[in-house]
């Protein structure tokens, strides 16, 4: 049997992670690898490369792509692309995912073309495959836990080693856990961008990111930490997404203070920990890492031999609403 070829867009931390992953897959060729800066050092010869991304998308001989770049807005329009064409396409852009979910959903039922985004939701925890198999059986009550691994890294240095926050900072940028932008991590807005792909799986709801409550980590100070372990505790930027009494849904990403009989309290470092209550399976939780090449590759491979065995969403009716009372909010001037 002749190998799949493959098109990978982006060869930063992930699209590295994915190549050195793929060198255990003989079914696998990756056919080029699409990048932007022509005068940057490669650890692969130069014909491997291409510049221009029509030169993949039009290539007839490759069967699926892998975009793993990280501006929102190309990634959307490779994306796009794709899916107009009926093609099969794996993506690890939470902000572009979680941004433009009904249009990529109706993109899919078109033209019958199929995206997985797995590696866009705590690296290498199979979190959106484990809520699909819940999905049309038992209703899940609450998914909440640590989706950020930059942060989590951060908060575990500050706490466990007396860093500094930009020498805790500089560390997750150096390991290749932080986004292009470290805002997001810090800021909470990468946790958001996860928990929102976690709605839209685990209780069919797509909501907005003004909707949610959401603060960061940047503030916490060296007091804040000394404070927490006086009391026993550990800060760990937490999301959740929860059915309330009301039957609808509320998300909220804020630094916590979490306690030994938390698992929270036991993840460190970058990886993250997710924990699901459902109405019969009672709770459960899921650990693994959050961030890195080679955890991030080998998520985005599962879906590549996902999306080659005919894998794809079963994307629950987007059924649920948030609170009223969230939408009445203003919107902040920017
Ligand atoms: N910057 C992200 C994180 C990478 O730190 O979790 C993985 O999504």
């Amino acid at each position: 049997k002749s190998a799949k070829r493959i098109g990978i867009f982006g060869f930063g931390c992930v699209g590295q992670g994915l190549h050195d992953v793929l060198q255990d897959n003989p079914h696998l060729e990756v056919a080029r690898i699409c990048v932007r800066d022509r005068e940057k050092l490669r650890t692969l010869p130069n014909d491997t490369f291409t510049y221009d991304p029509q030169e993949l998308l039009q290539d007839e001989s490759i069967s699926l792509f892998a975009e793993l770049i990280s501006d929102p807005k190309e990634a959307l329009q490779i994306v796009r692309q794709a899916l107009e064409a009926g093609k099969t396409i794996v993506s690890a852009n939470k902000k572009m995912i979680s941004e433009n979910l009904p249009e990529l959903v109706a993109l899919q039922q078109e033209f019958g073309g199929t995206l997985l985004y797995e590696a866009a939701v705590c690296g290498s925890i199979p979190i959106l495959r484990t809520l699909e198999a819940y999905y049309g059986t038992e209703p899940l009550q609450e998914v909440s836990g640590i989706l950020n691994g930059s942060s989590n890294y951060i908060l575990t240095k500050l706490d466990a080693e007396g860093l500094s926050y930009d020498e805790a900072l500089a560390q997750a940028q150096a390991l290749g856990f932080a986004e292009a932008d470290p805002t997001l991590d810090v800021g909470g807005y990468d946790a958001l961008h996860k928990i929102s792909l976690v709605a839209a799986h685990a209780f069919g709801a797509v909501i907005k990111p003004e909707q949610v409550l959401r603060a960061g980590i940047q503030h916490i100070t060296k007091r804040d930490i000394n404070l927490a372990q006086a009391l026993g505790g550990r800060f760990r930027l937490v999301a959740s997404a929860k059915v309330n009494k009301n039957n609808k849904l509320a998300l909220q990403v804020l630094p916590t203070l979490v306690f030994p009989d938390s698992d929270l309290y036991y993840v460190e470092a970058e990886f993250n920990g997710v924990h699901l209550q459902a109405k019969y399976a009672g709770d459960q939780f899921l650990k693994g890492r959050g961030a890195g090449s080679h955890p991030t590759g080998s998520a985005v491979w599962a879906d590549v031999s996902a999306a080659l065995a005919g894998y794809k969403y079963n994307y629950p009716k987007f059924t649920y609403d948030c609170e009223e009372r969230l939408k009445q909010v203003p919107l902040e001037e920017e």
